[in-house]
């Protein structure tokens, strides 16, 4: 089993919007995918029942078959950082805890998790989903948004997850507002910096068929990254 985790450079950048994506295209090409989000802050109530809104995503990404508690396990409803959320609820959730439900029962050949906020956002009573990410030993894929002062960003990240000795599959470069036009080119700023693939993603609000061509191939790449590595 491999293990992927999607991180990104903040909240609200696109991690489950890419995620989703992705998890449904392992599953398309014939791959067993088992998709978490173990803790999510920021659920509403529906009867009762806290709704993780991201977990919901990917529960759907797989077909409905893997059932949502077992995708998102500890789910609370400020719109805090789950650390905080955790807190204020008088809980202790740990980086163990994390992993153990985080682990299938089955052996998928991919375990996608996404944590929740940047790479060092608390995650959890004991750790950051940096700690996650590293005791899970995955491999990241991180989200950029593609914006002004998004070089900084990504740089930072990637410093970090070269840190925990993680290793970096690919940058994702996503417009997650419509493209302002300008003579900035993120995309060809990041690619001559780095050795790590970075793939663009369009921004698909009134999406035209050249730009879901544009994010089928980009995924498709993704794709190819993760079987190759
Ligand atoms: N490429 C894109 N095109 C259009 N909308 C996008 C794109 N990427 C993200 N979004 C939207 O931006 C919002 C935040 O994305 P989300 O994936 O929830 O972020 P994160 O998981 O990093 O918090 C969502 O409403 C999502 O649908
Ligand atoms: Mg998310």
């Amino acid at each position: 089993m491999k293990t992927l985790f999607i991180t990104g450079i903040n909240t609200g950048i696109g991690k489950t919007y890419v995620g989703r994506i992705l998890v449904k295209a392992l599953i398309k090409a014939g791959h067993s995918c088992v998709p978490r989000k173990p803790v999510e802050s920021g659920c509403e109530i529906n009867n009762g029942e806290l709704i993780p809104e991201d977990a919901l995503k990917y529960f759907h990404a797989a077909s409905g078959k893997i059932p949502l508690k077992e995708i998102c396990p500890y789910r609370y409803e400020p719109p805090i950082s789950p650390e905080r959320a955790i807190r204020l609820a008088d809980d202790v959730v740990t980086v163990t805890d994390l992993i153990n439900s985080c682990t299938p029962t089955d052996n998928p050949n991919y375990l996608f998790v996404e944590g929740a906020g940047g790479f060092y956002s608390p995650l959890c009573s004991d750790g950051l989903n940096a700690d996650l990410a590293q005791k899970l030993k995955a491999d990241v894929i991180l989200v950029v948004k593609d914006r002004l002062g998004c070089i900084n960003q990504a740089l930072l990240n990637i410093e970090a997850i070269q840190n925990r000795k993680l290793k970096l599959l690919a940058i994702v470069l996503n417009q997650t507002s419509e493209h302002e036009e300008s003579s900035m080119d993120n995309l060809d700023d990041l690619r001559r910096r780095l050795s790590a693939p970075v793939i663009a993603i369009p921004n698909m609000v009134d999406a035209n068929q050249k730009m879901l061509d544009m994010q089928y191939n980009s995924i498709n790449e993704l794709l190819n990254i993760i079987k190759d590595n």
